[in-house]
């Protein structure tokens, strides 16, 4: 936009022009609206990145002999950025993801950012695409950190070059629903096994459960519910986030023994159910029990807290506790009124994007 020759007599919507980019915001769904920046580092095997770029968005040129495009060697991130009522933009807990990507490099034999580097890349591309951080209220900007092996090996090996990149998009509910989620607990397939690597956040992970996905959508279901491989007793988690269930005084969820994703909203409402009262159990939690549950939801980056309203396992079907009077409705709210700056954070989860060190 052309500088303003008498910037006090702007209106407010031109204003908002240079704040905002052109978005309606009313209409984000859980769908890509590409920015203007990404953020990109690379670095040889044995050596350790150094700060990386922020460039335009848009594609990547990589080896088609890559380890990410011929084995799947990449991990990847999702955290969000809010604005705040008096403008602050904000991140949560981008602590966490740092540690769960080194987790999963360990893992897949792959070199991570330092914790300092991944936090501060993070601040440089909300910086730079400040301006697509919705308004309050009105959605948040989802970041997209990857870590991907590069470079060529044909046989199966770490890759010679890792290239750390991060992108972002705004973004409104991941799930488009009225009351609450209905499941389908899915009997046939599994997500991940003991041994695996169900318990990072590798790529491979994901693309295994659309089919079952894809198949439950077909059918109206919400999402999938995937039981442990090792004896289709217990619930694990849904296609991309945990679960909870409630009975009384007593909140349950599957523990982070391998095959769960220790997911960073998992863990931060616990430590906010714990602190209302509630008694928290991470253990084995049987579909049993699940049916037999008050109230289910789930929890993830991505769809926050949501209410799970119906359960189908095999042919029956059980509903439970949605609404003003759900535990997910309270916990909800006690997470995001600190993720929008609405409650003091007491827990010093919060990051405010402000300065970094490469911009
Ligand atoms: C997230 O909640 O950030 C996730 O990783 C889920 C994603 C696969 C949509």
């Amino acid at each position: 936009m052309a500088p303003s020759s008498s910037p006090t007599l702007r209106t407010t919507s031109e204003a908002d022009e240079e704040k905002y980019a052109n978005v309606k915001w009313e209409e984000l769904g859980f769908a890509l609206t590409p920015t203007d920046y990404m953020y990109v580092a690379k670095c040889r095997q044995g050596e350790s990145f150094s700060q990386g770029k922020i460039l335009p968005y848009g594609d990547i040129s990589i080896s088609p002999c890559s380890p990410i495009l011929n084995y799947g060697q990449g991990l990847f991130e999702g955290l969000k950025a809010y604005r705040t009522e008096d403008d602050r933009v904000m991140i949560f807990r981008p602590d966490q993801n740092a540690l769960r990507m080194q987790a999963g490099a360990e893992r897949l034999c792959m070199t991570s950012p330092s914790l300092e580097l991944f936090v501060d890349a993070v601040k440089q591309t909300v910086l730079a695409n400040k301006k697509w951080v919705p308004p309050p209220g009105k959605g948040t900007l989802y970041i997209r950190p990857l870590l991907i092996g590069s470079g060529d090996t044909l046989g199966v090996a770490p890759a010679p070059e890792n290239t750390f990149l991060i992108y972002a998009s705004p973004v409104g509910d991941y799930h488009k629903v009225s009351s609450g989620l209905d499941l389908k607990v899915d009997h046939k397939h599994h997500r991940a096994h003991s041994g695996g690597t169900g318990g990072v956040k590798s790529c491979t992970n994901y693309s295994p459960v659309v089919k079952s996905l894809f198949e439950a959508k077909s059918s109206g279901f919400s999402d999938i519910l995937f039981l442990d491989a090792a004896t289709s007793r217990n619930i694990e988690e849904l296609s991309a986030c945990n679960i909870f269930i409630v009975k009384g005084n007593i909140v349950s969820t599957p523990p982070t023994s391998g095959t769960i994703l220790p997911g960073v909203t998992r863990k931060s409402i616990s430590e906010l159910a714990r602190d209302i009262g509630y008694q928290v159990q991470e253990r084995d939690v049987s579909v049993d029990e699940l049916l037999e549950a008050e109230e289910v939801f789930c929890t993830g980056t991505a769809v926050v807290v949501t209410a799970v309203e119906t359960v189908t396992f095999h042919d029956k079907k059980v509903k439970y506790r949605t609404g003003e009077a759900a535990l997910s409705r309270k916990l909800r709210s006690m997470l995001t009124n600190i993720q929008m700056g609405i409650v003091e954070d007491k827990k010093g989860w919060m990051v405010e994007i402000d300065r970094c060190q490469g911009w």
